[in-house]
């Protein structure tokens, strides 16, 4: 197969952003909605599922897996397996750019005595997968990864999981989800100690699809566990709009003047809603109206204006709840007036790109001034004048679809429009991206 041509564009200065918006379900929620639907015995209906190529990517394993997984009218049905009857999927699983569906899925095979392969695109080949073939390597699971511990990789699941305590070496709440989606066809009470809080959404799910889940908390660590050989029931999930997603339109509206936006629906589970804490700190006007309850998730509308923002420090244990907010926030930053610093981010250099050396290039030249340290950036603002823009120099998004948004909501505050060397990857996690922007653009 020939892969689709990069498709460049160039995003040009904006008037205000004005109206209302409703941004694509949660990422995270829509991947595991489908994992445990496919689990649970029954039919799971699941609305607002995100339709990016990240979650159909899950999609298509599960279904190769065994379970049925179709789109009935607005509304995603699955039709599970059982726990423990995933069946050997007759091909290679392709998770093209995405990496919770990568290492989520290796924990669910990992409890399963079935083989898979794994492949994906150059980004996602290039992701460390060692820190999920540690933990499940003791659950019993065997691998064969390519050089570095990395995609394309072969496993087989274990015939007699063993349930594991595994205290988390890095705050991922990937690694912690993979642990968790083995402990559920093990045997026994796996344990997971998290020593840094990350995103619960799969501790939420499990827990309304039946799964015998506990949280507590010693030592100031949160103490997860789930008693294995569950009997999960189907479920029916609205999935709430994604904060991540939400976070492009938050910072686009604060820095393009005279901007008035509203984004409906926004999830803001106190694990992912770091950026909303620290915009604030910057002196951006967003304003919660509605607050509810979705899915079992915290769920607002946020009332978003323009506002002059000033450069902060940004507290380092803030970055679990705002880990993939960062390539915006330094945009913000870097229309803010004053200095802004980040650090404690050393996980972003291993997302879908290295992220702190992929915006500080993309930030420089477009004119902004950016400094890369070894676990962070240090960006001294424009105080609110538009950036200069790249001006037929594009900049280099990596496959990253984080970088390419991050990077088109500065081209609306800059001079010349900022020209990205590739869209397509906005795809994998906001399919409507383009066509909201230009609803909203003035
Ligand atoms: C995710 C967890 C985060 C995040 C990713 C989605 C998830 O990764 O960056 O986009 O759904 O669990 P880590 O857990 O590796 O930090």
């Amino acid at each position: 197969m020939t892969e689709p041509l990069p498709t460049p564009r160039t995003f040009l200065p904006s008037g205000p952003l004005r109206g209302r918006i409703r941004v694509p379900g949660d990422k995270s929620i829509s991947h595991r909605s489908v994992m445990l639907g496919a689990l649970a015995v029954g039919e799971t209906r699941v609305t607002g599922l995100l339709e990016g190529e990240d979650v159909m990517a899950t999609a298509a394993a599960m279904q190769a897996m065994g379970a049925s997984v179709e789109k009935v009218g607005g509304e995603w049905r699955i039709h599970g397996v059982g726990v423990g009857g995933l069946l050997q999927p007759q091909a290679a699983l392709d998770m093209g750019n995405s990496g919770t569906s990568t290492r989520l899925l290796m924990g669910l095979i990992a409890s399963h005595a079935i083989t898979a392969a794994f492949t994906g695109d150059a980004s996602l080949s290039k992701r460390p997968m060692g820190r999920v073939i540690e933990p499940l390597s003791r659950v019993g699971a065997s691998f064969t990864p390519s050089p570095g511990g990395r995609l394309p990789l072969m496993m087989t699941g274990a015939s007699v999981p063993v349930p594991i305590e595994y205290r988390l070496p890095v705050a991922s709440a990937q690694v912690k989800s993979a642990i968790l989606l083995a402990g559920l066809n093990t045997a026994g009470i796996t344990t997971v100690i998290e020593p840094v809080p990350t995103r619960d959404h799969s501790e939420r799910l499990m827990r309304s699809f039946g799964a015998e889940l506990e949280v507590g908390e010693a030592g100031g660590e949160r103490i997860i566990t789930v008693r294995g050989e569950a009997d999960l029931r189907p479920q029916t999930i609205e999935v709430p709009g994604d904060p991540s997603s939400a976070a492009f339109f938050m910072v686009a509206a604060s820095i393009v003047p005279g901007s008035d936006l509203v984004i409906e629906n926004v999830g803001l589970n106190p694990t992912r809603a770091g950026l909303v804490e620290v915009l604030r700190q910057m002196g951006a006007s967003i304003e919660e109206t509605d607050r509810r309850e979705v899915g079992g998730e915290p769920v607002a509308d946020l009332h978003v204006r323009h506002a002059e923002l000033t450069g902060v420090d940004v507290d380092p244990a803030l970055a679990p709840s705002m880990i993939d907010e960062f390539p915006v926030l330094f945009v913000a930053a870097a229309m803010a007036k004053g200095r802004t610093v980040t650090r404690g981010l050393e996980e972003l250099r291993v997302k879908e790109s290295d992220r702190l050396a992929a915006m500080a290039a993309a930030l420089f030249s477009a004119g902004a001034r950016v400094q890369e340290t070894e676990d962070g950036l240090v960006i001294d603002g424009s105080g609110g004048e538009p950036l200069r823009g790249t001006a037929n120099r594009p900049v280099q998004t990596h496959l990253d679809h984080r970088i390419a948004m991050a990077m088109a909501v500065a081209g609306l505050s800059s001079k010349d429009g900022i020209e990205i060397d590739d869209t397509r990857p906005i795809a994998t996690s906001f399919p409507d991206f383009q066509a909201l922007l230009d609803k909203v653009s003035t």
